[in-house]
């Protein structure tokens, strides 16, 4: 019988979503990405391979394992026909068994560079993936689709009129040089005869899939501390990076979900800017943070920008399981307070003298709120690619215990590594 599973974010995005992922796969048939484009970065590493997925569901490499591009992403066609061939050149064939939703967003070459022009000026931080501008665009009723794609007459109208306008925002508010519309259009063209046939009503078909009883797998990005409407705004993404933003995108109703997994690493990291209230520095944070040299270290697979890290937030996470509906948790990369002597967790929030238990909706308020910790002595001892739940340390099991206390929520998986097998199953 079908089981259908979404997994999502809790913190502010890198949270090992596709270790997850990956491991979830194998019981699911379809793998769904429904929001956000190739902002995300996400990672799995199976032997000596590391394979960094942006546009493609992670799922795919399972090679009988089917993937849909939902209409709520923003994608840049080009990238997405690169990083497909990229993952084909090291492992199973892609392009035939990936699915997009003639309804998704178009990235374009000038998406990007106005995401670049705002970023100087706004400093979110953002990928400069172009995601804000395309779903600016989108919202404006400005964007162009895939299934425009589809149809190269319609498709160079739309660019040329929307290029117009770009290039004069461009010279005009931003002081930087016009794009030339071939430079826009010609990326596509040598690339239509191999996208054109995947691009679909991927709703029609997810309903078809469902109707054969097939499960399907929904692939967060980002993190619920990033979305749009429930996260740290403006220091947020562009679209719902919750489970909100799965029915926009897929055209079916929600009735199928049967489970959320919500997946927070044992401690935070935020990248680009915005409030962070358990935020580290010094020693502490380059020690959680690690080198760059060691997969699973703190650097943004997208970008490479060292990603600021902090304690564990519970009043955050709170925020995050509520607006999810969550009722299951995986908990990431445990090994990495293995050699901690104590370990802090953020309880609640001290506002100008005034305790905070939710969540702040301003990012003015929570930049001045300060953690209320409460401490727990470290296991001092390695957990690194245990895979059977009575190898743990009881320190640490004793802080799995007490974040299922604190959150309500059931642990089902503990990420211990970065590698495929390094997780184990807690009950
Ligand atoms: P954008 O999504 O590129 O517009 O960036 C907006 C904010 O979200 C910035 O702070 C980015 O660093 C952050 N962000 C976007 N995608 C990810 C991700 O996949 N992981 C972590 N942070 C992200």
């Amino acid at each position: 019988m079908a089981f259908n599973r979404i997994v999502v974010g809790l913190q502010w995005g890198d949270e090992g979503k596709a270790k997850v992922v990956d491991v979830l796969a194998s019981e699911a048939e379809i793998v769904v990405r429904f929001q956000g484009g190739a902002n995300a970065g996400h990672t799995v590493v199976i032997g000596d391979i590391k394979y960094v997925f942006h546009l493609v569901p992670t799922g795919l490499l399972y090679p009988h394992k089917l993937g849909v591009i939902g209409g709520g992403m923003v994608v840049d066609l080009p990238g997405l026909l690169e990083e497909a061939q990229a993952l084909e050149s090291n492992g199973p064939a892609i392009l035939n068994r990936l699915f997009i939703s003639e309804r998704t967003h178009l990235i374009m070459k000038y998406h990007k560079l106005w995401d670049e022009y705002e970023d100087e000026r706004k400093g979110i931080g953002t990928t400069k993936r172009g995601i804000g501008p395309a779903y600016t665009d989108k919202i404006a009723r400005k964007g162009i689709r895939a299934i425009d794609f589809c149809y190269p007459n319609h498709f160079r109208t739309l660019v040329t009129a929307h290029l117009q306008e770009k290039n004069e925002l461009f010279t005009r508010i931003y002081g930087k040089p016009a794009v030339a519309l071939k430079d826009v259009l010609e990326p596509y063209e040598s690339i239509r005869n191999l996208l054109a046939p995947r691009i679909t009503n991927t709703a029609v078909l997810l309903e078809k899939f469902q109707k054969e009883g097939k499960s399907i797998l929904f692939e967060g990005a980002q993190g619920s501390l990033l979305d749009i409407d429930w996260g740290t705004y403006p220091f947020v993404t562009s679209s719902n990076s919750t489970v909100c933003g799965i029915p926009g995108s897929i055209g079916l109703g929600l009735r199928m979900i049967d489970e959320v997994i919500g997946v927070t690493k044992a401690y935070t990291t935020r990248v680009g800017n915005g409030p962070f209230p358990t935020e580290l520095f010094g020693e502490l944070a380059d020690l959680i943070r690690g080198t760059g040299h060691n997969i699973g270290d703190e650097f943004g697979a997208t970008t490479g920008r060292p990603r600021r890290c902090g304690w564990l937030d519970l009043v955050a996470l709170k925020h995050s399981i509520r607006m999810n509906g969550v009722n299951k948790l995986a908990i990431t990369k445990l090994d990495v307070l293995d050699k901690l002597p104590e370990i802090k967790v953020c309880v609640k929030y001290l506002y100008k003298d005034k305790e905070l238990e939710h969540f702040p909706a301003a990012d003015y308020i929570l930049s001045e709120c300060k953690p209320v910790y409460r401490t727990y002595p470290g296991w001092q001892c390695p957990t690194r690619g245990l895979t059977n739940q009575k190898d743990l340390p009881p320190g640490a099991r004793n802080y799995i215990n007490m974040i299922i206390e604190e959150l309500g929520v059931p642990v089902q998986m503990v990420s211990t590594g970065p590698c495929r097998q390094d997780q184990l199953t807690f009950s």
